[in-house]
């Protein structure tokens, strides 16, 4: 039986809409996309087979908001608090109706997610430069809607701009990875870019800058604030002011080293 028949038949016996389900269940075992009670935003959500999934994951307390240009049937009975916007995710306006749609615009979104795909020509670099731009739209949304800590998987065709569009998505998050799921078809070039722990902070790894010490935290760091962004400093002391060079940047707090001049000694 080829890859098409069996998560083909799976849907059909098990109630997915779309056997596109499975990549969604596949996605989240790899790398954690939907947590109980979260909030999830699903780009190019029709027919409703990730919608399914992804209400399952966050149950009761949960929410999902599904986004199509086309019209998607609600849910029967859904297991989390759904919406629908149906927009073009191209359009200016859209990032507007879902933030709307988000627990009335001051919910949290911990997971953008989209499937979108273009509308294919079977010309490879053609469908490659289109699932970029729907991808690009998505990561903007991404950035705009996600709180730190939350999360982003973007599907695109493999082709020359997939490189240059993960050094993009890896400036906004923690880090990123490429996930080719089971589920999809076997001769599909198709795969998905997932950034983890979305980074709202000020600074990122390899910035140095002058800060002040202005307290000292359980460990015995020092902490400096940088616009409001807590950084450690190990062995620097309260009330120093020191060159850092920043080493690594987490979603709430992020490490810096003193920048030592050739003797040793803080610049
Ligand atoms: C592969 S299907 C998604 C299947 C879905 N994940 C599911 O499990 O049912 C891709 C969807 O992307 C949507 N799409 C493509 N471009 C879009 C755009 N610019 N704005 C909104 N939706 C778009 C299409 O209408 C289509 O429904």
């Amino acid at each position: 039986m080829t890859g098409k028949d069996e998560y083909y038949n799976k849907a059909k016996q098990q109630g997915y809409r779309a056997r596109s389900a499975y990549k969604l269940q596949q996605l989240d075992a790899t790398a954690s996309l939907l947590g109980g009670g979260s909030t999830v935003v699903d780009l190019g959500a029709a027919p409703g087979g990730w919608l399914q999934v992804a209400a399952e994951a966050v149950g009761p307390g949960g929410q999902v908001v599904g986004v199509d240009r086309q019209r998607i049937d609600p849910l029967v009975e859904p297991d989390a608090d759904l919406a629908y916007v149906r927009a073009d995710v191209t359009e200016v306006e859209t990032a507007d109706e879902v933030r709307a749609a988000v627990g009335g615009g001051d919910r949290p979104v911990d997971t953008v997610l989209s499937d979108m795909a273009p509308n294919m020509t079977g010309e490879n670099s053609l469908d490659h430069a289109r699932s970029v731009h729907l991808a690009r739209q998505a990561l903007e949304l991404g950035t705009e809607l996600l709180s730190a800590g939350g999360d982003l998987a973007v599907k695109l065709f493999d082709g020359r701009d997939l490189a240059a569009f993960e050094t993009d998505i890896e400036a906004e998050f923690e880090y990123v990875r490429q996930v080719r799921p089971d589920a999809s078809r076997d001769a599909s070039s198709e795969l998905y870019l997932v950034g983890k722990n979305r980074l709202t902070a000020p600074v990122r790894p390899g910035d140095e800058l002058a800060v002040e010490i202005v307290d000292v935290g359980e460990e015995g760091d020092g902490i400096a604030r940088v616009e409001g962004f807590t950084m450690f400093v190990p062995g620097a002391t309260e009330g120093e002011q020191l060159d850092v060079s920043v080493e690594a940047v987490k979603p709430r707090f992020g490490f810096a080293e003193p920048i030592r001049s050739t003797d040793g000694e803080p610049e």
